[in-house]
């Protein structure tokens, strides 16, 4: 029997949509994985109601197919399905490290960042590694078809997570198809201030960095309160906000001296719009990991 924790995730950081990624300190899902003939999985935790457990529905499943190795996934939820905070990913990250794991595979974090992948089409329509790749390998994370880049900053940061749900299918159809030069120039400008913020560990460049005038915008008319929220936690001294991954939850990044007023905030300015919220006072954490 093996178990893994494979922690939560942030995608996109707005500038960086499908590319870029953290891992965050908390929460997490543990996925626990014993030999079997056929692959069963069993879900308990946050939001484990809307979590399938047939193999080829679920990341773990899926992941399982894909390394030829069948296995009894149990799998506690610390990560809310359909909150924007990589939930289907941490299930593909922890069942990959911990299949890899029992039956002795060898793949490296970097390979089995493209198998869990697999497992994210199944949510997604599309096998986008943003999620997958930070779960698997901690820190900030770049995402290209060849591979992943990492970076390991210190960022305080916080996720507030609404009461309300937006699916990853629904939120990725809401992408415009095309757009202005005006917009591209921008958003590069914007994803190259933010990498150096990373490089750097400096919270001014990462939360201008957030900035997007394509996708986040779009999406904004999904989340309830998006305005408020964004507002209050900037008013509270975050400097930048955004969607985390396709939402609903948002991200801010927060310096440790704002992070709790920063997290007040963000409540605050979804109960203002009619909605409950938890937020995480959290920060860029460690990929996931193999219980001893
Ligand atoms: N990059 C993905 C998106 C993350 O924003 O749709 C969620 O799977």
């Amino acid at each position: 029997m093996v178990t893994a924790r494979a922690p939560a995730t942030s995608a996109n950081l707005g500038s960086g949509y499908d590319t870029f990624g953290v891992a965050l300190d908390a929460p997490a899902d543990e996925v626990t994985v014993q030999r079997a003939d056929e692959t069963t999985i069993s879900v308990s935790g946050a939001g484990a109601r809307y979590v399938p457990e047939d193999p080829a529905e679920n990341t773990a499943g899926v992941v399982a197919a894909e390394l030829d190795a069948p296995a009894h996934i149990e799998i506690d939820k610390g990560v809310r399905p359909a909150s924007g905070m990589g939930s289907s990913a941490a299930s593909a990250a922890g069942a990959a490290l911990a299949l890899n794991e029992l039956y002795d595979r060898g793949y490296s974090r970097e390979e089995l960042v493209a198998v869990a992948a697999q497992g994210e089409a199944v949510v997604s329509g599309e096998a986008h590694a943003d999620n997958v790749a930070p779960a698997l390998l901690g820190g900030f994370t770049i995402t290209r078809p060849d591979g992943t880049t990492t970076l390991e900053p210190e960022l305080s940061l916080v996720v507030c997570l609404p009461d309300q749900p937006v699916s990853t299918r629904e939120a990725r159809a809401a992408v415009p198809e095309s757009l202005s030069v005006a917009d591209h120039v921008e958003t590069v400008r914007n994803a190259a201030t933010l990498t150096v913020g990373m490089c750097r560990s400096d919270p001014e460049l990462v939360g201008r960095g957030l900035d997007d005038p394509i996708v986040t915008p779009a999406r904004a008319e999904l989340v309830t309160g998006y305005d408020a929220v964004r507002s209050a936690a900037l008013d509270a001294g975050a400097t930048g906000v955004t969607i985390s991954g396709a939402g609903p939850s948002l991200l801010a990044v927060a310096p440790r001296a704002a992070q709790r007023s920063v997290a007040s905030a963000m409540i605050d300015g979804f109960e203002s719009a009619g909605v409950e919220a938890r937020a995480f006072r959290t920060g860029v954490g460690d990929g996931a990991t193999l219980d001893d």
